[in-house]
């Protein structure tokens, strides 16, 4: 297949008796009548590009321990990086910075070790990726909150609310962008205020940009680093692509310091030998990903541009009272359930009357258990039998 084909849904869908037969989280976690709509897997094959380097290794049986470019076995994934992070964004990040890592939380929670003492303040914004908050309680730091608070049709934060809560033993800010749960992809003001807001107090940012490569019409995306010399100074982005590839089983990620100096001081606490190491397999698909996988790319968000704004139709026509904002970016929805009037959590209300998956909101913010995070990167038939259970179940309830 060649890089001009242009992909349609039915070369990447999976029918759910194949999806069922998955040995996926995605498809096992919950009893087989449950219809799952939470973790970040799409229902969807891998880029042919994707496949064929997988099956390569496969074939040649070229399981060994990996060695390429002399002692660095993933210079060539921190290479293909860097090419991309300079043609997409202008973004200059040598390839000498860029370490490769087995997941990408790990990277979150070498740099908190790495940039903070226990006790010391991590700022992360709130509803958030549920491993980042564990990533800043189980390593003895203090979670310092940033809401996102919800503006006229989007999602939002307010830094002087956060000067207030903030003291001289904050060390670390965690931005994700686009955002999980919300999908915001933040503007270039935006990021411009959180980095005169992380100057003024001389705070490392740990920029986790996972979800960039997904973004709907209309929305960009701005690595924090590429702000400015002083922001790459202080910031150290995360980034795979097993979201927008759907990898994730393939355990591979690159953590990029801005300078050598932070990458010195992050190995400084934080010896290589402690981070484990990437293989064969998750290396290849990465970067035939990054490579030759755009056609695939752009075919895959096609499918979920259509799929956000079918979600969004049917919720607003069939349950108004389920209130949420558009995504930039992501194929995550995050819905506040809380005038549907449900006893209990929204997740176990629908798991329990809709046989439906989706992730509980109180995972994301200690306030959100009238919300739930909606996954919809699955078939048009798959997200229609959601939406019907889901309908069914809250107009049942609101009888
Ligand atoms: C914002 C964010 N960061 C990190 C991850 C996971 O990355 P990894 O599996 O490489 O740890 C996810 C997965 O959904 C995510 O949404």
């Amino acid at each position: 297949m060649t890089q001009n084909h242009i992909i349609h849904p039915q070369d990447f869908l999976i029918d759910k008796a194949a999806l069922q037969a998955r040995r996926s989280y995605k498809w096992r976690h919950y009893p087989a009548d449950v219809l799952p709509a939470f973790v970040a897997d799409m229902d969807f094959r891998v880029a042919p590009a994707v496949q064929a380097a997988i099956l390569e290794t496969v074939e040649a049986q070229d399981y060994g321990y990996p060695l390429r470019g002399g002692d660095r076995p993933h210079l060539p994934l921190a290479t293909v990086f860097a090419e991309r992070m300079a043609l997409r964004y202008g973004w200059t990040v040598p390839a000498e910075q860029v370490i490769a890592l087995a997941d990408l939380v790990q990277g979150i929670n070498a740099a908190i070790l790495a940039f903070s003492e226990p006790g010391d303040g991590v700022i992360v914004q709130v509803p958030n990726y549920p491993p980042f908050r564990e990533s800043i309680l189980t390593t003895g730091r203090k979670l310092v909150p940033l809401e996102m608070v919800r503006t006229q049709g989007s999602y939002g934060f307010d830094l002087e609310t956060l000067e207030a809560v903030i003291d001289e033993r904050t060390r670390i800010l965690v931005l994700c962008n686009p955002q999980n749960p919300t999908g915001r992809a933040f503007s270039r003001a935006e990021l411009e205020a959180v980095l005169v807001f992380a100057e003024r107090h001389d705070l490392i940012v740990l920029s986790d940009e996972i979800h960039a490569d997904l973004l709907y019409p209309g929305a960009r995306h701005i690595p924090f680093a590429s702000l400015s010399a002083a922001a790459a100074a202080r910031t150290v982005t995360l980034s795979s692509a097993t979201k927008g590839f759907n990898i994730p089983g393939l355990r591979c990620a690159v953590a990029a310091f801005g300078t050598d100096a932070l990458l010195k001081r992050f190995h400084d606490r934080v010896p290589s030998r402690v981070l484990g190491s990437v293989n064969h397999i998750g290396i290849d698909a990465t970067i035939a990903a990054w490579t030759e996988g755009q056609a695939w790319l752009d075919g895959v968000l096609a499918h979920l541009n259509a799929m956000r704004d079918h979600v969004a139709e049917t919720l607003r026509r069939e349950l108004p009272a389920v209130r949420f904002h558009l995504p930039d970016a992501t194929y995550l929805l995050w819905l506040d359930c809380t005038d549907l009037g449900i006893e209990g959590t929204a997740h176990d209300f629908f798991l329990e009357h809709a046989r439906l998956g989706f992730s509980p909101g109180e995972a994301f913010h200690p306030d959100g258990a009238k919300h739930v995070r909606m996954n919809f990167a699955t078939s048009k038939p798959i997200l229609d039998e959601i939406l019907e259970r889901m309908v069914k179940a809250a107009r049942a309830n609101q009888r």
